[in-house]
C-alpha cells in the first residue's frame, strides 16, 4: 500500500528534519527531497506527492546562485506551503517583492491574523480554527513586502507586513514564521490544516500500518531465503530484528557479539529478551578475551576505538561466514539503518548525499554476496521506538539511552583491564538503578518520565538523555572505618540533550546525587570517591574518550 506522501523540499535550513517529523506526527508520511531533485522527480514516473512543503534556508532570493525552482512547479495543481526562505522564494518567483529591511526579526514575536488586524480577510483554510494565533517564532532577515498577484496577506507582525500569505484558489501558501518549532504554539495546528484541509491527506501513516505493510514487504522480498542480523541490543538493530522475525520467523539468524565491554548483565538481558521471550534464533559470540587482549596496554583513545572497530569487523566476518555455511547460504544482511543516516540534504554546494556508515556493522567480506535489508530506512528514531512498542518490546528497552559501540572501553580512561571494567560496571549499575527509581517516582507523581533518551522527545524540556559512570584512572586517599584507603575515583556523567550533538549537565536533585555517591563508595570495593561532571558540550563531549 502506498501512503499519502508530502515532500519536504530542502533548501538547506536547519529545521528540515524537524518539519518532516512534525508532518509524520500528524500521521502523514513525509520525505525530504533536495531542491535540486524536485523537478526531475515530478517529471519522472514515480508517484506525485499530495503536497509540498518548502523549508527555510540560509540564502536570500537575490543572491547569485540562490536555490530556486521554476514557475512550472506552481502550475501542477499540487498544494505548496513555503516556510521562511521557501515563502520568500514563492513570492519572488510568482511576481511579489522580497526586500531586506533594516529591522531583523528573531525569536518570539506577537502575530495577528489579517482578520484581527482589519486587513484583507480571506477564509483561510490554513488558519482555520486559529483566529488568535498569539505568538510565533521568527528567524529571518528578508521579508515579503508585496505579495504576488492573486495572493492575500493572512497575518502580520509589528515589523513584518507578510507573516503569511495565500492564494487558496491555486493551493499556494507561504509563512514567514516557523510553524515546526514548539515556540510557535499554533504551528502544529497550522501544519495539520495544510495536510488535511488543503492537501486532503487521510492520515494513513501510523506505526500499526507500518508494521503490517513492512511485514508483508519483507516476506515478499525475502521469499524462502535467509537473513542474517548482527544484533547489538541497541534500539535500531533490535527493532529491525523483531520486525523481520515477525515476517519470516526462523529464516532470520542473529548473532550477538559480546565484546566484554557491555554494561552489567547486558549480554544476558539481550539473550533473555530476544532469544527466550521473542524466540529468535541468536548465537552469542563470547569475544571478551579477544577484545581485551587486543586492547591490552593501549592508552590512546583513538587507538582504542580503532582497535575495537577493527576487531569487530574481524569477528563479524568470521561469524557471518560461519553462520552462512551452517545455514547453507544466507542471502540478506539485515541492518538497523534509520532515516537520519541516509537523508540527503539540499543546498550547501550541491546534492551531496550524507551517508553515515552504521557503527555496528563493519561491512561485508567481498566474497560474501549478501543483499542489504534495511526495513527502518524511512523512520526517524522516535518512530523506531514507536514501532518497537507496537511489536511488544518492553519500554525500558525501547527507550534505552544511547550506548557507544566501543562500550565501556571509552569510559575507562587509559589502559583497559577487567579489574577497572568491573568498577565501572558496578558503579554504573548503581547509578542507573537510582536514576531509574527517581524517574519512576517522577512518573507516579506527574505522569511523565524525564530520564532516558527520548523521554521528553525533541521538546525544549530538559530531558536527561544519558547517564553513566566513568573511571578517570586516578586514585586518591580516603578514610573508611578507621583505616586509610587509597582507591579509585568514579566520575558520574548525566547530561540533558535533544540529539547528542550539544548537551548540558543534568541538574539532578541533590538527594539523588547523595544516594548515588553513598552507594557507590559503600558498595563498590576499590572506589573511595565520587565526582560529578559539570561540563557542557561544547566544550566537553558527552563521553570522556
Ligand atoms: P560524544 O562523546 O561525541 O557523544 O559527545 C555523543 C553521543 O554519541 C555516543 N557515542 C557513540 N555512539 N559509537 C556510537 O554508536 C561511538 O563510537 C560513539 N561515541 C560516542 C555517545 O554515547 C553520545 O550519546
Amino acid at each position: 500500500m502506498k501512503n499519502d506522501t508530502i515532500w519536504v523540499v530542502d533548501f538547506g535550513g536547519q529545521y528540515n528534519q524537524l518539519i518532516a517529523r512534525r508532518v509524520r506526527e500528524a500521521s502523514v508520511y513525509a520525505e525530504i527531497v533536495p531542491f535540486e531533485k524536485v523537478m526531475g522527480r515530478l517529471d519522472g514516473s514515480g508517484d506525485l506527492p499530495k503536497g509540498i512543503i518548502f523549508t527555510g534556508g540560509p540564502s536570500s532570493v537575490y543572491e547569485p546562485g540562490a536555490p530556486s525552482l521554476p514557475l512550472r512547479l506552481y502550475e501542477l495543481g499540487i498544494p505548496v506551503l513555503g516556510i521562511c526562505y521557501g515563502a520568500q522564494l514563492m513570492a519572488h518567483t510568482l511576481g511579489g517583492r522580497v526586500v531586506s529591511p533594516d529591522f531583523k526579526e528573531y525569536g518570539r514575536v506577537a502575530i495577528a491574523t489579517a482578520e484581527a488586524a482589519k486587513g484583507p480577510s480571506p477564509e483561510s483554510r490554513l488558519f482555520s480554527g486559529i483566529a488568535d494565533p498569539g505568538h510565533c517564532w521568527m528567524s529571518h532577515t528578508d521579508y515579503i513586502e508585496e505579495v504576488p498577484p492573486g495572493f492575500v496577506v493572512t497575518s502580520r507582525t509589528d515589523h513584518c507586513p507578510t507573516a503569511s500569505m495565500e492564494d487558496s484558489a491555486r493551493g499556494l501558501y507561504g509563512v514567514q514564521f516557523h510553524p515546526e518549532v514548539h515556540h510557535t504554539p499554533f504551528g502544529q495546528e497550522l501544519l495539520v490544516n495544510f495536510l488535511y484541509k488543503v492537501c486532503g491527506c487521510t492520515g494513513d501513516w501510523t506505526m500499526e500500518n507500518f508494521v503490517r505493510d513492512k511485514v508483508e514487504e519483507i516476506r515478499a522480498a525475502v521469499g524462502d531465503r535467509k537473513v542474517l542480523c548482527a544484533l547489538s541490543g541497541g534500539v535500531d538493530s533490535s527493532v529491525a530484528a523483531v520486525l523481520t522475525h515477525r515476517a519470516i520467523g526462523d529464516r532470520l539468524t542473529c548473532f550477538f557479539v559480546d565484546h566484554g565491554l557491555l554494561r552489567k548483565d547486558e549480554g544476558d538481558q539481550v539473550m533473555e529478551v530476544y532469544g527466550r521471550r521473542f524466540q529468535m534464533k541468536i548465537h552469542r559470540v563470547n569475544a571478551a578475551e579477544r577484545f581485551l587482549s587486543a586492547l591490552a596496554g593501549v592508552e590512546e583513545p583513538e587507538q582504542k576505538r580503532k582497535i575495537i572497530g577493527a576487531e569487530f569487523i574481524a569477528v563479524f566476518e568470521e561469524e557471518a561466514r560461519l553462520l552462512s555455511e551452517e545455514e547453507g547460504g544466507i542471502d540478506f544482511l539485515l541492518q538497523g539503518t534509520i532515516y537520519p543516516d541516509v537523508v540527503e540534504s539540499g543546498g550547501g554546494g550541491g546534492a551531496a548525499a550524507v551517508i553515515k556508515s552504521h557503527h555496528n556493522v563493519g561491512g561485508l567480506p567481498d566474497t560474501m554476496k549478501m543483499t542489504l535489508l534495511e526495513p527502518l530506512r524511512t523512520l526517524f528514531k522516535d518512530e523506531v521506538r514507536a514501532v518497537g512498542e507496537e511489536l511488544g518490546i518492553a519500554p525500558e528497552l525501547v527507550w534505552r539511552q544511547p550506548f557507544p559501540g566501543p562500550g565501556l572501553a571509552i569510559r575507562c580512561l587509559g589502559a583497559v583491564t577487567e579489574e577497572k571494567l568491573a568498577l565501572i560496571r558496578e558503579s554504573d549499575a548503581i547509578l542507573r538503578e537510582e536514576i531509574d527509581a527517581y524517574n519512576e517516582g517522577l512518573f507516579a507523581r506527574t505522569g511523565k518520565r524525564n530520564y532516558g533518551a527520548g523521554y521528553g522527545g525533541d521538546s525544549t524540556e530538559r530531558a536527561v538523555w544519558q547517564y553513566f559512570t566513568v573511571l578517570p584512572n586516578i586514585r586518591s586517599v580516603g578514610v573508611m572505618g578507621d583505616a586509610r584507603t587509597y582507591d579509585y575515583a568514579i566520575g558520574v556523567r548525566a547530561v540533558t540533550s535533544v540529539d547528542g550533538m550539544t548537551s548540558d549537565w543534568a541538574r539532578l536533585p541533590y538527594e539523588v546525587l547523595e544516594t548515588i555517591a553513598n552507594r557507590i563508595v559503600n558498595e563498590v570495593d576499590g572506589v573511595n570517591r565520587v565526582l560529578y561532571d559539570l561540563t557542557s558540550k561544547p566544550p566537553g563531549t558527552i563521553e570522556w574518550e
